[in-house]
């Protein structure tokens, strides 16, 4: 089996004040697996993941550094180009959109990537997804992450994920915020999309999520913008016992 991305050499800057975030990053992620990128705040990981699906407040400064999709560079389409092809990014904290139902967003998110299928397809998914996540069918009367708690944002994001069925799903601290039974429901959420065939890439600070996932096969730890060290799950005790500082020695 090959790999879903790749990042290669790859150096980040922040348009706004061209600050220099991610220095010459190079990681490789296998199709049909579920990695973990953990590192101390600030070291470059939401970037990352904004940059992989082309959020425009971020540049590649430099030539050599591209982005793989399945072995096809896709670092000069925008952001709706790769999301139909089948990349999916969670925000840290999303973002209010008054005025928006969750359920409108939903419903023109997943008619624009599943053209030939019918209201009552979405529908039933709609409807399987709230059950997935223990959620009230109200729900998606509110507005898109307007007056949200915390932890139902986190949950409106998982709702996309389960829709959308994306090749390859990023998730920026799914877990932070959420209650004991929410990391739960979402962590099963996670599973579920994974046994589909999508391939998980999970941003956390916590060993707690990753207690929850099955099969992960790569950690990778980030640190001032580069890639430190990459292991499997023991790394995560490690770094949990350890911290950060045990990385660099
Ligand atoms: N759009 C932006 N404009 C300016 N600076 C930015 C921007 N995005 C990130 N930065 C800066 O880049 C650095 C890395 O931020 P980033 O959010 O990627 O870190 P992170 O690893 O996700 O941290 P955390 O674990 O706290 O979420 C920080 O110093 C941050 O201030
Ligand atoms: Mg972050």
């Amino acid at each position: 089996m090959g790999y879903i991305l790749e990042i290669k050499n790859l150096s980040v800057e922040a348009n706004e004040n061209h600050l220099k975030i991610i220095h010459n990053l190079s990681i490789k992620f296998p199709e049909e697996s579920v990695s973990v990128i953990m590192g101390p705040n600030g070291s470059g990981k939401s970037s990352l993941c904004q940059t992989i699906i082309g959020n425009p407040e971020y540049s590649i400064t430099d030539d050599l550094g591209d982005i793989l999709f399945f072995n096809e560079s896709i670092k000069s389409l925008k952001v709706n180009e790769r999301a139909l092809k089948g990349i999916f990014v969670s925000f840290q904290n999303p973002v209010e959109v008054a005025g928006v139902s969750i359920a409108s967003f939903l419903r023109q998110s997943y008619f624009n990537k599943f053209k030939d299928k019918k209201f009552n397809d979405f529908k039933e998914e709609l409807l399987k997804s709230l059950e997935l996540l223990k959620l009230d069918n109200d729900f998606i009367t509110k507005s898109l992450n307007e007056n949200l708690s915390g932890g139902e944002k986190k949950k409106s994001e998982i709702l996309q994920l389960l829709l959308l069925k994306p090749k390859l799903a990023i998730l920026d601290e799914i877990d932070s915020g959420l209650d004991i039974d929410a990391l739960r429901i979402v962590s099963n959420a996670i599973n579920t999309v994974k046994n589909q065939g999508t391939t998980i890439i999970l941003v956390t600070h916590y060993k707690r999520l990753t207690e929850y996932i099955d099969d992960i096969q790569n950690v990778f730890v980030i640190m001032d913008g580069e890639l430190k060290k990459t292991g499997d799950k023991k790394l995560i005790e490690e770094l949990e016992k350890n911290g950060y500082k045990a990385i660099n020695s």
